[in-house]
């Protein structure tokens, strides 16, 4: 397919639309799609598999392009052994204490995935499967409508599970993210996007420079298996705390037990804004060298800010580059870890005849 719009007067009408190509196969024949549209400087890359974000391609504060995202330049890669590279994760994002909730007097046990626990959906979650991808081009904006049906009992989670993913680029280069779903049965929902952010470019080394703001004055500690003790615990005196901007590295070797249980951060910040009925500013990541930022919006309550701590050299991403620890992060809008098992942290349930709605604003600038 080639370029849905034509040359106009505006700048954002030279962009090109949505355009796919074969990214590769899986194991049983079925054809992996690439999709690149390109909108306000901002360029993406995403794959039917997984709603991956293969690729996200912004400018420095010289006009230069990079990736900022990691991820694999083939899809056999993608279906061995990725940490969830730019995938859509449902039905639930992050862990469930031993993959077990009990709603409306019912129990059920979720496929267990990490140790004895549930992690992003279960063995095969919504980032190991073919998703049904539309492009549009609408006013200014073009982006990607993406579909998946998880069946009633997929990985052990009640209901059958319409999810309708729309990634959109906007003609300023913002990406959006919105979340819908509906359900024939009670169940969970909490679903998020994994992109590993280096503003400094895939592959480039560690983003323990990259300044970090959080708007969040409580954090959700965890045991040593990373599910939430329930306690919304104070940031204040601790290196949890990045109301004030600060470099992820600074106190990332402060020894505090939260961190060395976790290989650094890896938790659930509860943003002081809490649930919005529109997007609101919590995070903002800034790369000194090339001025690139990433301001994140977002309705939702918690933002996981993972500190790549798993990456452990062993994957050589899309530029041929190895990936260490720490050579990027995750911000991860969401509703907090293990929710289901916690009256006092907000609820994730979704019943018939509800639609979940939520969206994440992605803001670059450089
Ligand atoms: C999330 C989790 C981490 C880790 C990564 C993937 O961010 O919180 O513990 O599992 O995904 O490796």
């Amino acid at each position: 397919m080639g370029p849905r719009r034509k040359a106009g007067p505006f700048p954002w009408e030279e962009e090109a639309g949505p355009v796919k190509s074969l990214f590769g196969k899986l194991a049983d024949g079925t054809k992996v799609h690439r999709w690149s549209l390109e909108n306000g400087g901002t360029r993406l890359k995403v794959l039917n598999w997984g709603g991956v974000v293969q690729g996200l391609e912004i400018p420095d504060r010289h006009g230069h392009y990079t990736n900022v995202a990691l991820g694999f330049d083939n899809i056999d890669d993608y279906v061995a052994k990725t940490p969830y590279f730019g995938a859509l994760i449902g039905r639930y994002g992050n862990r469930i204490a031993k993959g077990q909730f009990t709603l409306d007097g019912k129990s059920y046990q979720l496929s267990v995935n990490d140790g004895v626990n549930s992690l992003h959906g279960g063995k095969q979650g919504f980032d190991k499967h073919i998703w049904d991808v539309e492009p549009f081009a609408k006013g200014s904006d073009v982006g990607l409508v993406l579909h998946y049906t998880s069946i009633d009992g997929e990985m052990g989670y009640p209901g059958t599970l319409k999810a309708k993913v729309t990634y959109t680029l906007t003609r300023h280069g913002d990406w959006i993210i919105d979340y819908e779903a509906t359900t024939d049965k009670a169940t969970v929902v909490n679903l998020t996007s994994h992109v590993y952010w280096n503003l400094a470019g895939e592959g480039s080394g560690t983003v323990e420079d990259h300044e970090l703001t959080i708007a969040a004055g409580r954090y959700t500690p965890t045991d040593t298996g990373l599910i939430p003790t329930g306690e919304l615990a104070k940031v204040s005196g601790t290196p949890f705390d990045f109301r004030k901007t600060k470099t992820i590295g600074r106190d990332i070797r402060d020894g505090h037990v939260q961190q060395v249980q976790a290989k650094g951060y890896d938790h659930n910040w509860v943003l002081d804004k809490g649930i919005t009925s529109k997007p609101e500013h919590v995070a903002t990541l800034r790369e000194p060298r090339s001025g690139r930022t990433l301001k994140i919006a977002t309705d939702q309550p918690g933002l996981q800010f993972y500190s790549g701590n798993f990456l452990d050299g062993t994957l050589t991403g899309t530029g041929g580059r190895t990936y260490r620890q720490g050579d990027a992060l995750c911000l991860e809008t969401q509703h907090f870890p293990d929710a289901p098992n916690h009256p006092n942290f907000p609820s994730t349930v979704l019943r018939p005849g509800q639609t979940y709605r939520t969206r994440t604003v992605h803001t670059f600038g450089a």
